[in-house]
């Protein structure tokens, strides 16, 4: 029985537990918790990430994504293009401003947006284009960006999964009207609970941004519009910039990892994730394409190898989503995917050897022992 957790998280801690302790006991200490320098400093760093002009911290990726749109003035009526194959928050937050999410179809190598789908979706009341950067590799930014242009849509990106990812040397954000980030624990640069980011290139967004995550308030008791309490708190922000530090360290061992999977499946009946020459992905996840999926899920976890089906199932077939009445027959790609797709261990401090047991198992299990 072989140990290999599908994700492990105390190799960051332990790298960074004395810098955390201090971050943590330096917060405690100032006692400022809300709003501080913690947060403006990590504000700039990440938007220093990205590349694009404004940082504005949030509780949580999905507020990111809602206040973002808000912000942008997309509401009830307008309808945004998304994909079909991400997490629920990204079409929840759509849902949340009152318009309609409009699925296009991923391709089926990417995992991404696939752009022709877009093209053949758009229609007069078409307000945005929102790509999800998934598993950590950008959507073709340059093919959406021109739609964009001609149609006069904003782009607002989904890099939940994406932090340090780049597309023809651009990070998320610093060629649209900007773009979302989770801090979520599991991500690839995660706190020790909720918090989130958005990232825009205009400061008058940027200023409504940061009225919007207070209550619509830039001074103290005076409102100046309806908003959220959607705040990043300083303790996660500290933590947070500490281990910024350590981010491209981190993004780095995933891909040497994906590296020694690739090596040791390409010959297998499976299709490794395919990485387009214009990214650099940072594999928030690992994601094969494979035959009998569920029989090899079932085989690495009765191993002792952790697994996991990301996604499931596709949005447009969410009881949640349902009253939008989108056929799955339109969208073949996502449908193939929520069938064979299978995500193997991956995460920063994974050995050699732990990544050759995964690849030997999924071996053994194609051509017997
Ligand atoms: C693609 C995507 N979008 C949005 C979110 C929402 O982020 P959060 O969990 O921080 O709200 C996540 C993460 O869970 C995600 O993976």
């Amino acid at each position: 029985m072989a140990n290999v957790p599908f994700i492990d998280l105390q190799h960051e801690w332990k790298e960074q537990e004395a810098d955390i302790q201090e971050a943590i006991h330096r917060v405690l200490q100032n006692g400022t918790y809300i709003l501080g320098e913690e947060v403006r400093k990590l504000e700039e760093e990440i938007a220093a990430v990205s590349g694009a002009g404004y940082g504005i911290g949030v509780g949580n990726g999905t507020d990111a994504l809602v206040l973002h749109l808000y912000a942008l003035g997309v509401g009830p009526g307008d309808e945004v293009i998304t994909s079909p194959f991400t997490f629920f928050a990204t079409a929840e937050a759509i849902q949340q401003v009152e318009a309609v999410p409009v699925f296009a179809d991923v391709r089926s190598d990417t995992f991404n947006l696939d752009a022709e789908d877009v093209a053949r979706r758009i229609t007069p009341r078409t307000k945005a284009i929102l790509p999800v950067h998934l598993f950590g590799q950008m959507a073709d930014m340059t093919a959406i960006a021109q739609l964009a242009k001609r149609y006069q849509l904003y782009v607002l990106e989904d890099a939940c999964q994406a932090i340090g990812a780049q597309w023809e040397g651009h990070g998320p954000g610093a060629l649209s009207h900007g773009a979302s980030f989770s801090f979520f624990p599991t991500k690839n640069l995660g706190t020790c609970g909720d918090g989130g980011m958005i990232v825009v290139n205009d400061p008058e967004l940027a200023e409504r941004l940061r009225r919007l995550r207070v209550h619509g308030s830039r001074r103290k008791y005076h409102h100046d519009e309806i908003g959220w309490n959607s705040r990043l708190d300083e303790l996660h922000a500290a933590i947070l910039r500490v281990k910024l530090q350590r981010l491209d360290v981190w993004n780095e061992q995933r891909r040497a990892v994906a590296a020694i999977y690739n090596d040791l499946l390409n010959d297998l009946p499976l299709s490794v994730p395919h990485v387009d020459k214009r990214a650099l992905p940072v594999y928030h996840l690992y994601t094969i394409q494979a035959e009998r999926r569920d029989e090899l899920h079932a085989y690495l976890r009765d191993r002792g190898i952790g697994c996991g089906v990301y996604y499931p199932v596709p949005l447009y077939r969410q009881r949640a989503l349902r009253k939008l009445d989108y056929k799955p027959e339109h969208y073949p790609h996502a449908e193939a995917l929520v069938r064979n797709s299978l995500s193997l261990p991956i995460f920063p401090g994974m050995s050699r050897e732990q990544a050759e047991t995964v690849g030997a198992f999924i071996r053994q299990f194609y051509e017997g022992s």
